[in-house]
């Protein structure tokens, strides 16, 4: 049933535009919400009058909704944005989000199994795939009681991609369309997953009327799963894919940065005040620097960094003491023991090469793993060279960011196996990320890289990487929803 006073735009998203933390005294804190999805939506604004529907995360977020509304938050905790957030049984969304999301999609379409013994798909899997049915239930439910007749839902990312199909059950008179922050895997790996597990992650994303990717590359590995799992058939061109009568639009819209927020936010007394503080911890006149800002994510590929910066520091002992890699490694999904381990390796490998090349007056390694984005702009506005090297990355916005705020030019060595790659890969140092050597060679070639030259390719960086920002990225899937 299409609501009287419906909203005719829907976003929805695990993560919510803000979460809240509870003091020891009761009050609740409102912070905004991180990650590339957050940063995106971000932009909608709220005079577009959009709903944007989110999962309550924690013990902050659920006792927000329980002082809420029916969900609706404050208009004073979102800056206008009209969010409704679900409080989902807390065992529901622990399954759903570290289990099935996190655990199982994350890992397929960023190829992070290590498949001798990973993954095991038993009786627990079963279970969790159960909650993640439920979980998807709980968003479709909600979008249908929001929503004005023929209205526009925007669902996004890995953890909601049966929400689309169930949507349309409920609610066959709205336009639905999915998008994908992620890579998605090849047909091969996907196939790892559990048969009828892999047909309904994909009949459920067909459940829309257009499905969206962040590079053609992506696009071209669903339109590849839906062909070999389903048997569907796709549009020469990769334009659209057809199943059960049912035709999806396939688009592509390439997420870049938010070039005015970045210049402005970049340039106030906080960013400023985190530059002096690194330029004293870096020390030494005219050493250069060389960053990376992540969150400690294995798929951002931190440890082989660390050590190709070691490699060069063995090979070419001309960089000792003239140069400090600085590293932010932000904390992530640590209820996941994987990442737990992942976040102690990447200080464990900082602290040896800190010990084994490290002397009096220079530190080759300065890691920070407390999330600040004041103190990431600041790395980013005096960085020689920018370190982003994932495995597979949906997008990678570290690599957009840095050449727009960069203050003298900085030379971006990139992996080739970031979705960024498509439209950076020119000006960029690219490696493959599981060349160590290569990176290496890659960090030496962009220290080394003459100083007009950085500048002239960061201008062109800077120019790709802005080519559509936030809002109209978000504009352009309305649209062609619309449309
Ligand atoms: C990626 C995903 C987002 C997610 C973000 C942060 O960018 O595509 O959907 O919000 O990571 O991860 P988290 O698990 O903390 O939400």
């Amino acid at each position: 049933m299409a609501s009287q006073h419906g909203a005719q735009v829907l976003v929805a998203s695990n993560r919510g535009p803000v979460s809240y933390a509870r003091g020891d005294d009761g009050s609740l804190t409102a912070k905004r919400g991180g990650g590339g999805l957050v940063s995106g939506l971000s932009a909608i604004g709220p005079d577009a009058g959009a709903v944007w529907v989110c999962a309550a995360l924690g013990d902050g977020d659920r006792e927000a909704v329980r002082r809420s509304e029916g969900g609706h938050l404050p208009a004073d905790d979102t800056g206008g944005q009209r969010v409704r957030m679900l409080d989902i049984a807390p065992d529901v969304f622990a399954a759903a989000y570290n289990g099935i999301a996190n655990s199982v999609l994350w890992f397929v379409h960023h190829l992070l199994y290590e498949t001798p013994l990973e993954p095991v798909f038993d009786a627990g899997f079963r279970e969790q795939w159960r909650a993640y049915e439920a979980y998807n239930a709980a968003f479709a439910d909600a979008l249908a009681a929001e929503a004005a007749e023929g209205a526009a839902v925007l669902v996004q990312d890995y953890h909601l991609t049966l929400v689309p199909g169930m949507l349309r059950e409920r609610r066959p008179d709205l336009r639905i369309g999915h998008f994908s922050h992620t890579p998605w895997a090849p047909p091969d790996y996907y196939r790892l997953l559990p048969d009828d597990v892999a047909a309904e992650v994909l009949r459920g994303v067909l459940g829309a009327d257009r499905a969206a990717f962040l590079t053609r590359r992506w696009a071209d590995a669903f339109i590849a799963c839906c062909r070999d799992v389903l048997g569907a058939s796709a549009a020469g061109d990769g334009g659209s894919v057809t199943f059960e009568g049912h035709t999806t639009r396939i688009g592509v819209h390439g997420l870049g940065a938010d070039a005015d927020f970045l210049r402005k936010r970049s340039h106030e007394a906080d960013v400023e005040e985190r530059m002096a503080a690194l330029r004293e911890q870096i020390g030494g006149r005219g050493r250069r620097t060389i960053v990376r800002v992540d969150r400690t994510e294995l798929s951002k590929n931190i440890v082989r960094g660390l050590l190709a910066y070691r490699l060069l520091l063995e090979r070419r002992p001309e960089w000792r003491g003239e140069v400090v890699h600085v590293a932010f490694a932000y904390p992530s999904r640590q209820d996941l023991a994987v990442y737990r381990d992942y976040t102690e390796r990447v200080q464990a490998v900082a602290d040896e090469i800190n010990a084994e090349f490290g002397r009096e007056g220079w530190q080759p390694v300065a890691l920070h793993v407390k999330d600040d984005f004041a103190r990431s702009l600041a790395a980013y506005r005096l960085a020689d060279v920018a370190l982003v090297n994932p495995i597979r990355d949906g997008m990678n916005l570290v690599a957009k960011e840095v050449p727009v705020v960069s203050d003298e030019g900085c030379a971006l060595v990139l992996s080739r196996e970031a979705g960024a790659y498509e439209e950076l890969g020119q000006d960029a140092i690219t490696v493959n990320p599981y060349d160590v050597e290569d990176t290496a060679r890659a960090l030496h070639e962009a220290l080394a890289l003459p100083r007009d030259e950085r500048a002239e390719r960061t201008k062109r960086l800077a120019a790709a990487a802005t080519a559509l920002p936030p809002a109209q990225w978000f504009m352009a899937q309305l649209r062609a929803l619309e449309g």
